[in-house]
């Protein structure tokens, strides 16, 4: 039996199959083996789960992101927080490094869903008794839980990679005003300017930089968002730092999405780095053009916390 036992009984680790090894790493930062539980798929494609360890009593962390392939890997989530339950676990947090279906959030236009709505309540009802989170693409989103949230900032990670890279008169841009307040808080820690790019969505795929707000010339920029999904708000944003004259352009996303023309666009874009997280595992094609920080750690540590009924 792994150890750690807290007020839920011993604190286990499992994952489904969307990112085994951020999962692995996460364990391995907490200090405990991974939970064997294996996810696999009957002949017609329905996903199958068996649990080869015992659970009963314990505190349950399930790693799983729903990034790419979406369906299945939420699926496997549900099935698992399921398998948890019946199988008498004590406490079952579903740790969600990245949470898909994010971005449909509100009711934007008529004849539309609230997909972010609809996924968290599906998540409840399959057993989740808590959730940890890191970077939601709207902070808003955890107030569609019942259950407690536990949303992380990827910031130590960024803050500690950019400490490193000796910036001259840095300045954080926030490449749409929807990230003025994760920008924000980047320049206080790295003691740095704030700047705003002013985009146009044209249509999901696409975006159109504006006009740049504050000053960057000759100075190191970093693009910070949330996420590169087709990778059009950051190129853009860093088309249009560039011209306005910065010195190096970093472009920083805690999840790395990677979908539609994003490869296209980052092979062409004219910067220095583009720096992601591991929360969501890197499509091949992009594997050389991206530094990768790790948030094992952070979501480890967060874990530990939890378990152990600290702040987090
Ligand atoms: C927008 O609200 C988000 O923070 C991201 O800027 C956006 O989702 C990125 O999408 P894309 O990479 O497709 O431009």
């Amino acid at each position: 039996m792994n150890s750690k036992a807290g007020r839920f009984g011993a604190l286990q680790v499992l994952t489904g199959n969307a990112n085994r090894p951020l999962a692995a790493s996460i364990a391995e930062s907490v200090g405990v083996p991974l939970t064997s539980c294996e996810v696999g798929r009957y002949p017609d494609g329905e996903i199958e789960v068996k649990l080869d360890d015992d659970v009963r009593g314990n505190d349950v962390f399930v790693v799983q992101p729903t990034c790419r392939p979406v369906n299945e890997n939420l699926m496997e989530l549900l099935l698992i927080l399921d398998t948890l339950r019946r199988a008498s676990a004590a406490r079952i947090t579903a740790v969600m490094p990245y949470f898909g279906y994010a971005r449909k959030d509100r009711k934007d236009e008529g004849r539309v869903p609230i997909s972010a709505k609809l996924v968290t309540d599906v998540i409840q009802a399959a057993g989740a008794n808590r959730v940890l989170a890191l970077e939601l693409h709207a902070a808003q989103i955890q107030g569609f839980f019942d259950v407690v949230v536990d949303h992380l900032f990827a910031a130590p990670i960024f803050v500690r990679h950019f400490e490193k890279k000796d910036l001259l008169d840095p300045v954080i841009v926030a490449p749409d005003v929807g990230g003025i307040k994760i920008a924000r808080a980047y320049a206080k820690r790295l003691n740095g300017g704030l700047a705003i790019v002013d985009k146009r969505r044209v249509s999901p795929n696409e975006a159109e930089a504006m006009h740049l707000i504050g000053e960057v010339k000759d100075r190191d920029v970093i693009l910070m968002d949330d996420m590169i999904a087709t990778a059009g708000t950051m190129t853009e944003a860093a088309r249009v730092v560039k011209e306005h004259g910065c010195r190096r352009a970093f472009l920083a996303a805690t999840h790395g999405v990677f979908a539609g023309k994003a490869v296209e666009r980052i092979s062409g874009a004219n910067v220095d780095e583009i720096v992601v997280t591991d929360t969501i595992p890197n499509p091949a094609e992009v594997r050389d053009m991206v530094h990768v920080l790790s948030s094992g750690p952070l979501l480890g540590e967060a874990i530990l916390r939890i378990h152990e009924s600290q702040s987090v």
